[in-house]
């Protein structure tokens, strides 16, 4: 006897309808620039508008500003899990078709999610996916791993038949992972549902890419059923949410996004006809290399923020449940780029980048809170180091692609694409050109007035 009356039917009738939407969303792919209008926003200001694909040849002048409109957000294997900042698909792979030819080794030093990487290798090139957190190398080494052949469906169907048999009854306090507030974050039918949903996976199958696609579909759904708000990068609960949990819930939308995600995982595969790789190294970190001089043919990235995304805080819960963190965070958040741990005996006094501009905005940051003006220098002086080793590592004539945008520190406008085409001829790098992105669909929510509105895309070469 079934404990909920789920129906497994219904859930794949519900996906089947969210599948056909996303297949007849063909390829937005145009070759007469019928895609590319000016259009003037809302402050009067000229922007270029381009829906879907980019033009490879397209042509672009220093400061121009583009509105563009993805239409792949969940295509392929892009669509499994949110991560906050994902780059939308055409940007890199428009930047990897301009810059590299088919073999080329790519690097993302802030790699994230995999975004990059995923188009490389649909791109028929090559690359090296870098990033300090446990987590996001987790993610990306599932959504750059294809899956061929008849087992994942076969494991699914063994999955959700194990569901449909859930009993509360039947697990154990003792089997229910411990970690710090637990019993503040899920309601206690959640964690039992959730216990289950991971025992079902563990005991369903050998295959470890199969294993781990099935936990990232449990991680996805993680922070939907906890009792935090799902739609901040910061994990927290709120009293005013009202969010509405009820019993099934993790069983109901785990399966959902199993059969997504399974799909995805399956179109993503099919899409790929050669034998390039995605290299996730596990000891590196975007300031220290281990690699050669001169090996990458181009590097692609979009570093953090300074101050803005606290990355092990936003993805605690799902790494509490993957295994991968169990009690303080302090330690994983250290080397992150734009961190806010830093010590006290090192932001008791001013410190300067080099750079007139950054300076001035430093100094009146220290003048209202040292703290703050010490994260910020440190941003840049580790924004420095990430880009000597790309200089080092990257070919002659090659080039260093860095997507990044503004935010406000202490109210003072942090112009961090500035600083850093100024740092970069300081380290040997010429800019060949810049441009900005305006930002509309973010998983972001941040004060109203520390909203980053506009990305640059700044074009260093070697
Ligand atoms: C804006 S996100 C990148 C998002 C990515 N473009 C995507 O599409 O998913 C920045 C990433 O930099 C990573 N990061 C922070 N400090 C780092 C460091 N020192 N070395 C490598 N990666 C780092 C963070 O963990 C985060 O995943």
């Amino acid at each position: 006897m079934a404990y909920y009356p789920i129906s497994i039917q219904e859930i794949k009738q519900k996906v089947a309808k969210k599948k056909l939407f996303r297949q007849s969303n063909q390829l937005f792919s145009y070759s007469d620039f019928s895609n590319v209008k000016e259009i003037t926003n809302e402050f009067g200001e000229t922007l270029t508008r381009i829906d879907g694909e980019i033009p490879v040849d397209l042509k672009i002048s220093d400061g121009q500003r583009f509105l563009l409109i993805s239409y792949d957000q969940s295509r392929y294997s892009h669509g499994i899990h949110k991560y906050p900042a994902k780059f939308f698909p055409e940007l890199p792979r428009w930047l990897i078709k301009r810059y590299s030819k088919p073999n080329d080794l790519i690097l993302d030093p802030f790699a994230g999610s995999a975004t990059t990487n995923i188009e490389a290798l649909l791109s028929k090139r090559n690359s090296v996916a870098i990033d300090v957190d446990l987590f996001a190398k987790y993610l990306a080494k599932v959504k750059t791993t294809p899956i061929y052949g008849k087992e994942l469906s076969e494991v699914v169907e063994t999955i959700l038949k194990k569901l449909v048999l859930f009993n509360p009854n039947e697990i154990k306090n003792d089997e229910i992972p411990d970690f710090p507030y637990r019993d503040n974050w899920f309601t206690k039918d959640i964690l039992l549902e959730l216990t289950h949903i991971k025992q079902s996976i563990l005991k369903s199958t050998d295959n470890n890419d199969i294993k781990d696609l099935c936990l990232i579909s449990m991680s996805s759904v993680i922070r939907a059923v906890s009792n935090a708000d799902d739609n901040c990068t910061r994990t927290v609960v709120r009293k005013r949410l009202n969010k509405e949990i009820y019993p099934s819930f993790a069983l109901t939308k785990f399966a959902e996004n199993l059969l997504l995600n399974s799909f995805r995982i399956n179109e993503f595969s099919n899409s790929l006809h050669n034998s390039s790789f995605v290299e996730i190294p596990t000891d590196n970190d975007a300031r220290y290399f281990t690699y050669p001089d001169n090996h990458f043919d181009l590097a692609i990235t979009s570093p953090p923020y300074a101050n803005a995304v606290d990355y092990p805080r936003t993805h605690q819960l799902e790494m509490y449940w993957l295994g991968l963190a169990n009690g303080s965070l302090s330690k994983l958040k250290e080397k992150h780029v734009g961190t806010e741990v830093v010590k006290a005996a090192d932001y008791n006094q001013l410190h300067r980048i080099g750079d007139s501009d950054a300076d001035r905005i430093i100094e009146r940051i220290y003048k209202l809170d040292q703290r703050r003006a010490y994260i910020a220098y440190k941003y840049l002086y580790d924004m420095m180091l990430n880009m000597k080793e790309k200089h080092r590592t990257l070919k002659p004539n090659s080039r260093y692609i860095i997507v990044v945008g503004n935010n406000k520190i202490k109210g003072e406008l942090f112009e961090s694409w500035k600083y850093l085409m100024n740092l970069s001829d300081r380290i040997g790098f010429k800019v060949e050109n810049y441009f900005g992105s305006e930002i509309i669909k973010h998983f972001i929510k941040v004060p109203r007035e520390e909203r980053i509105n506009t990305d640059w895309i700044i074009v260093l070469k070697k």
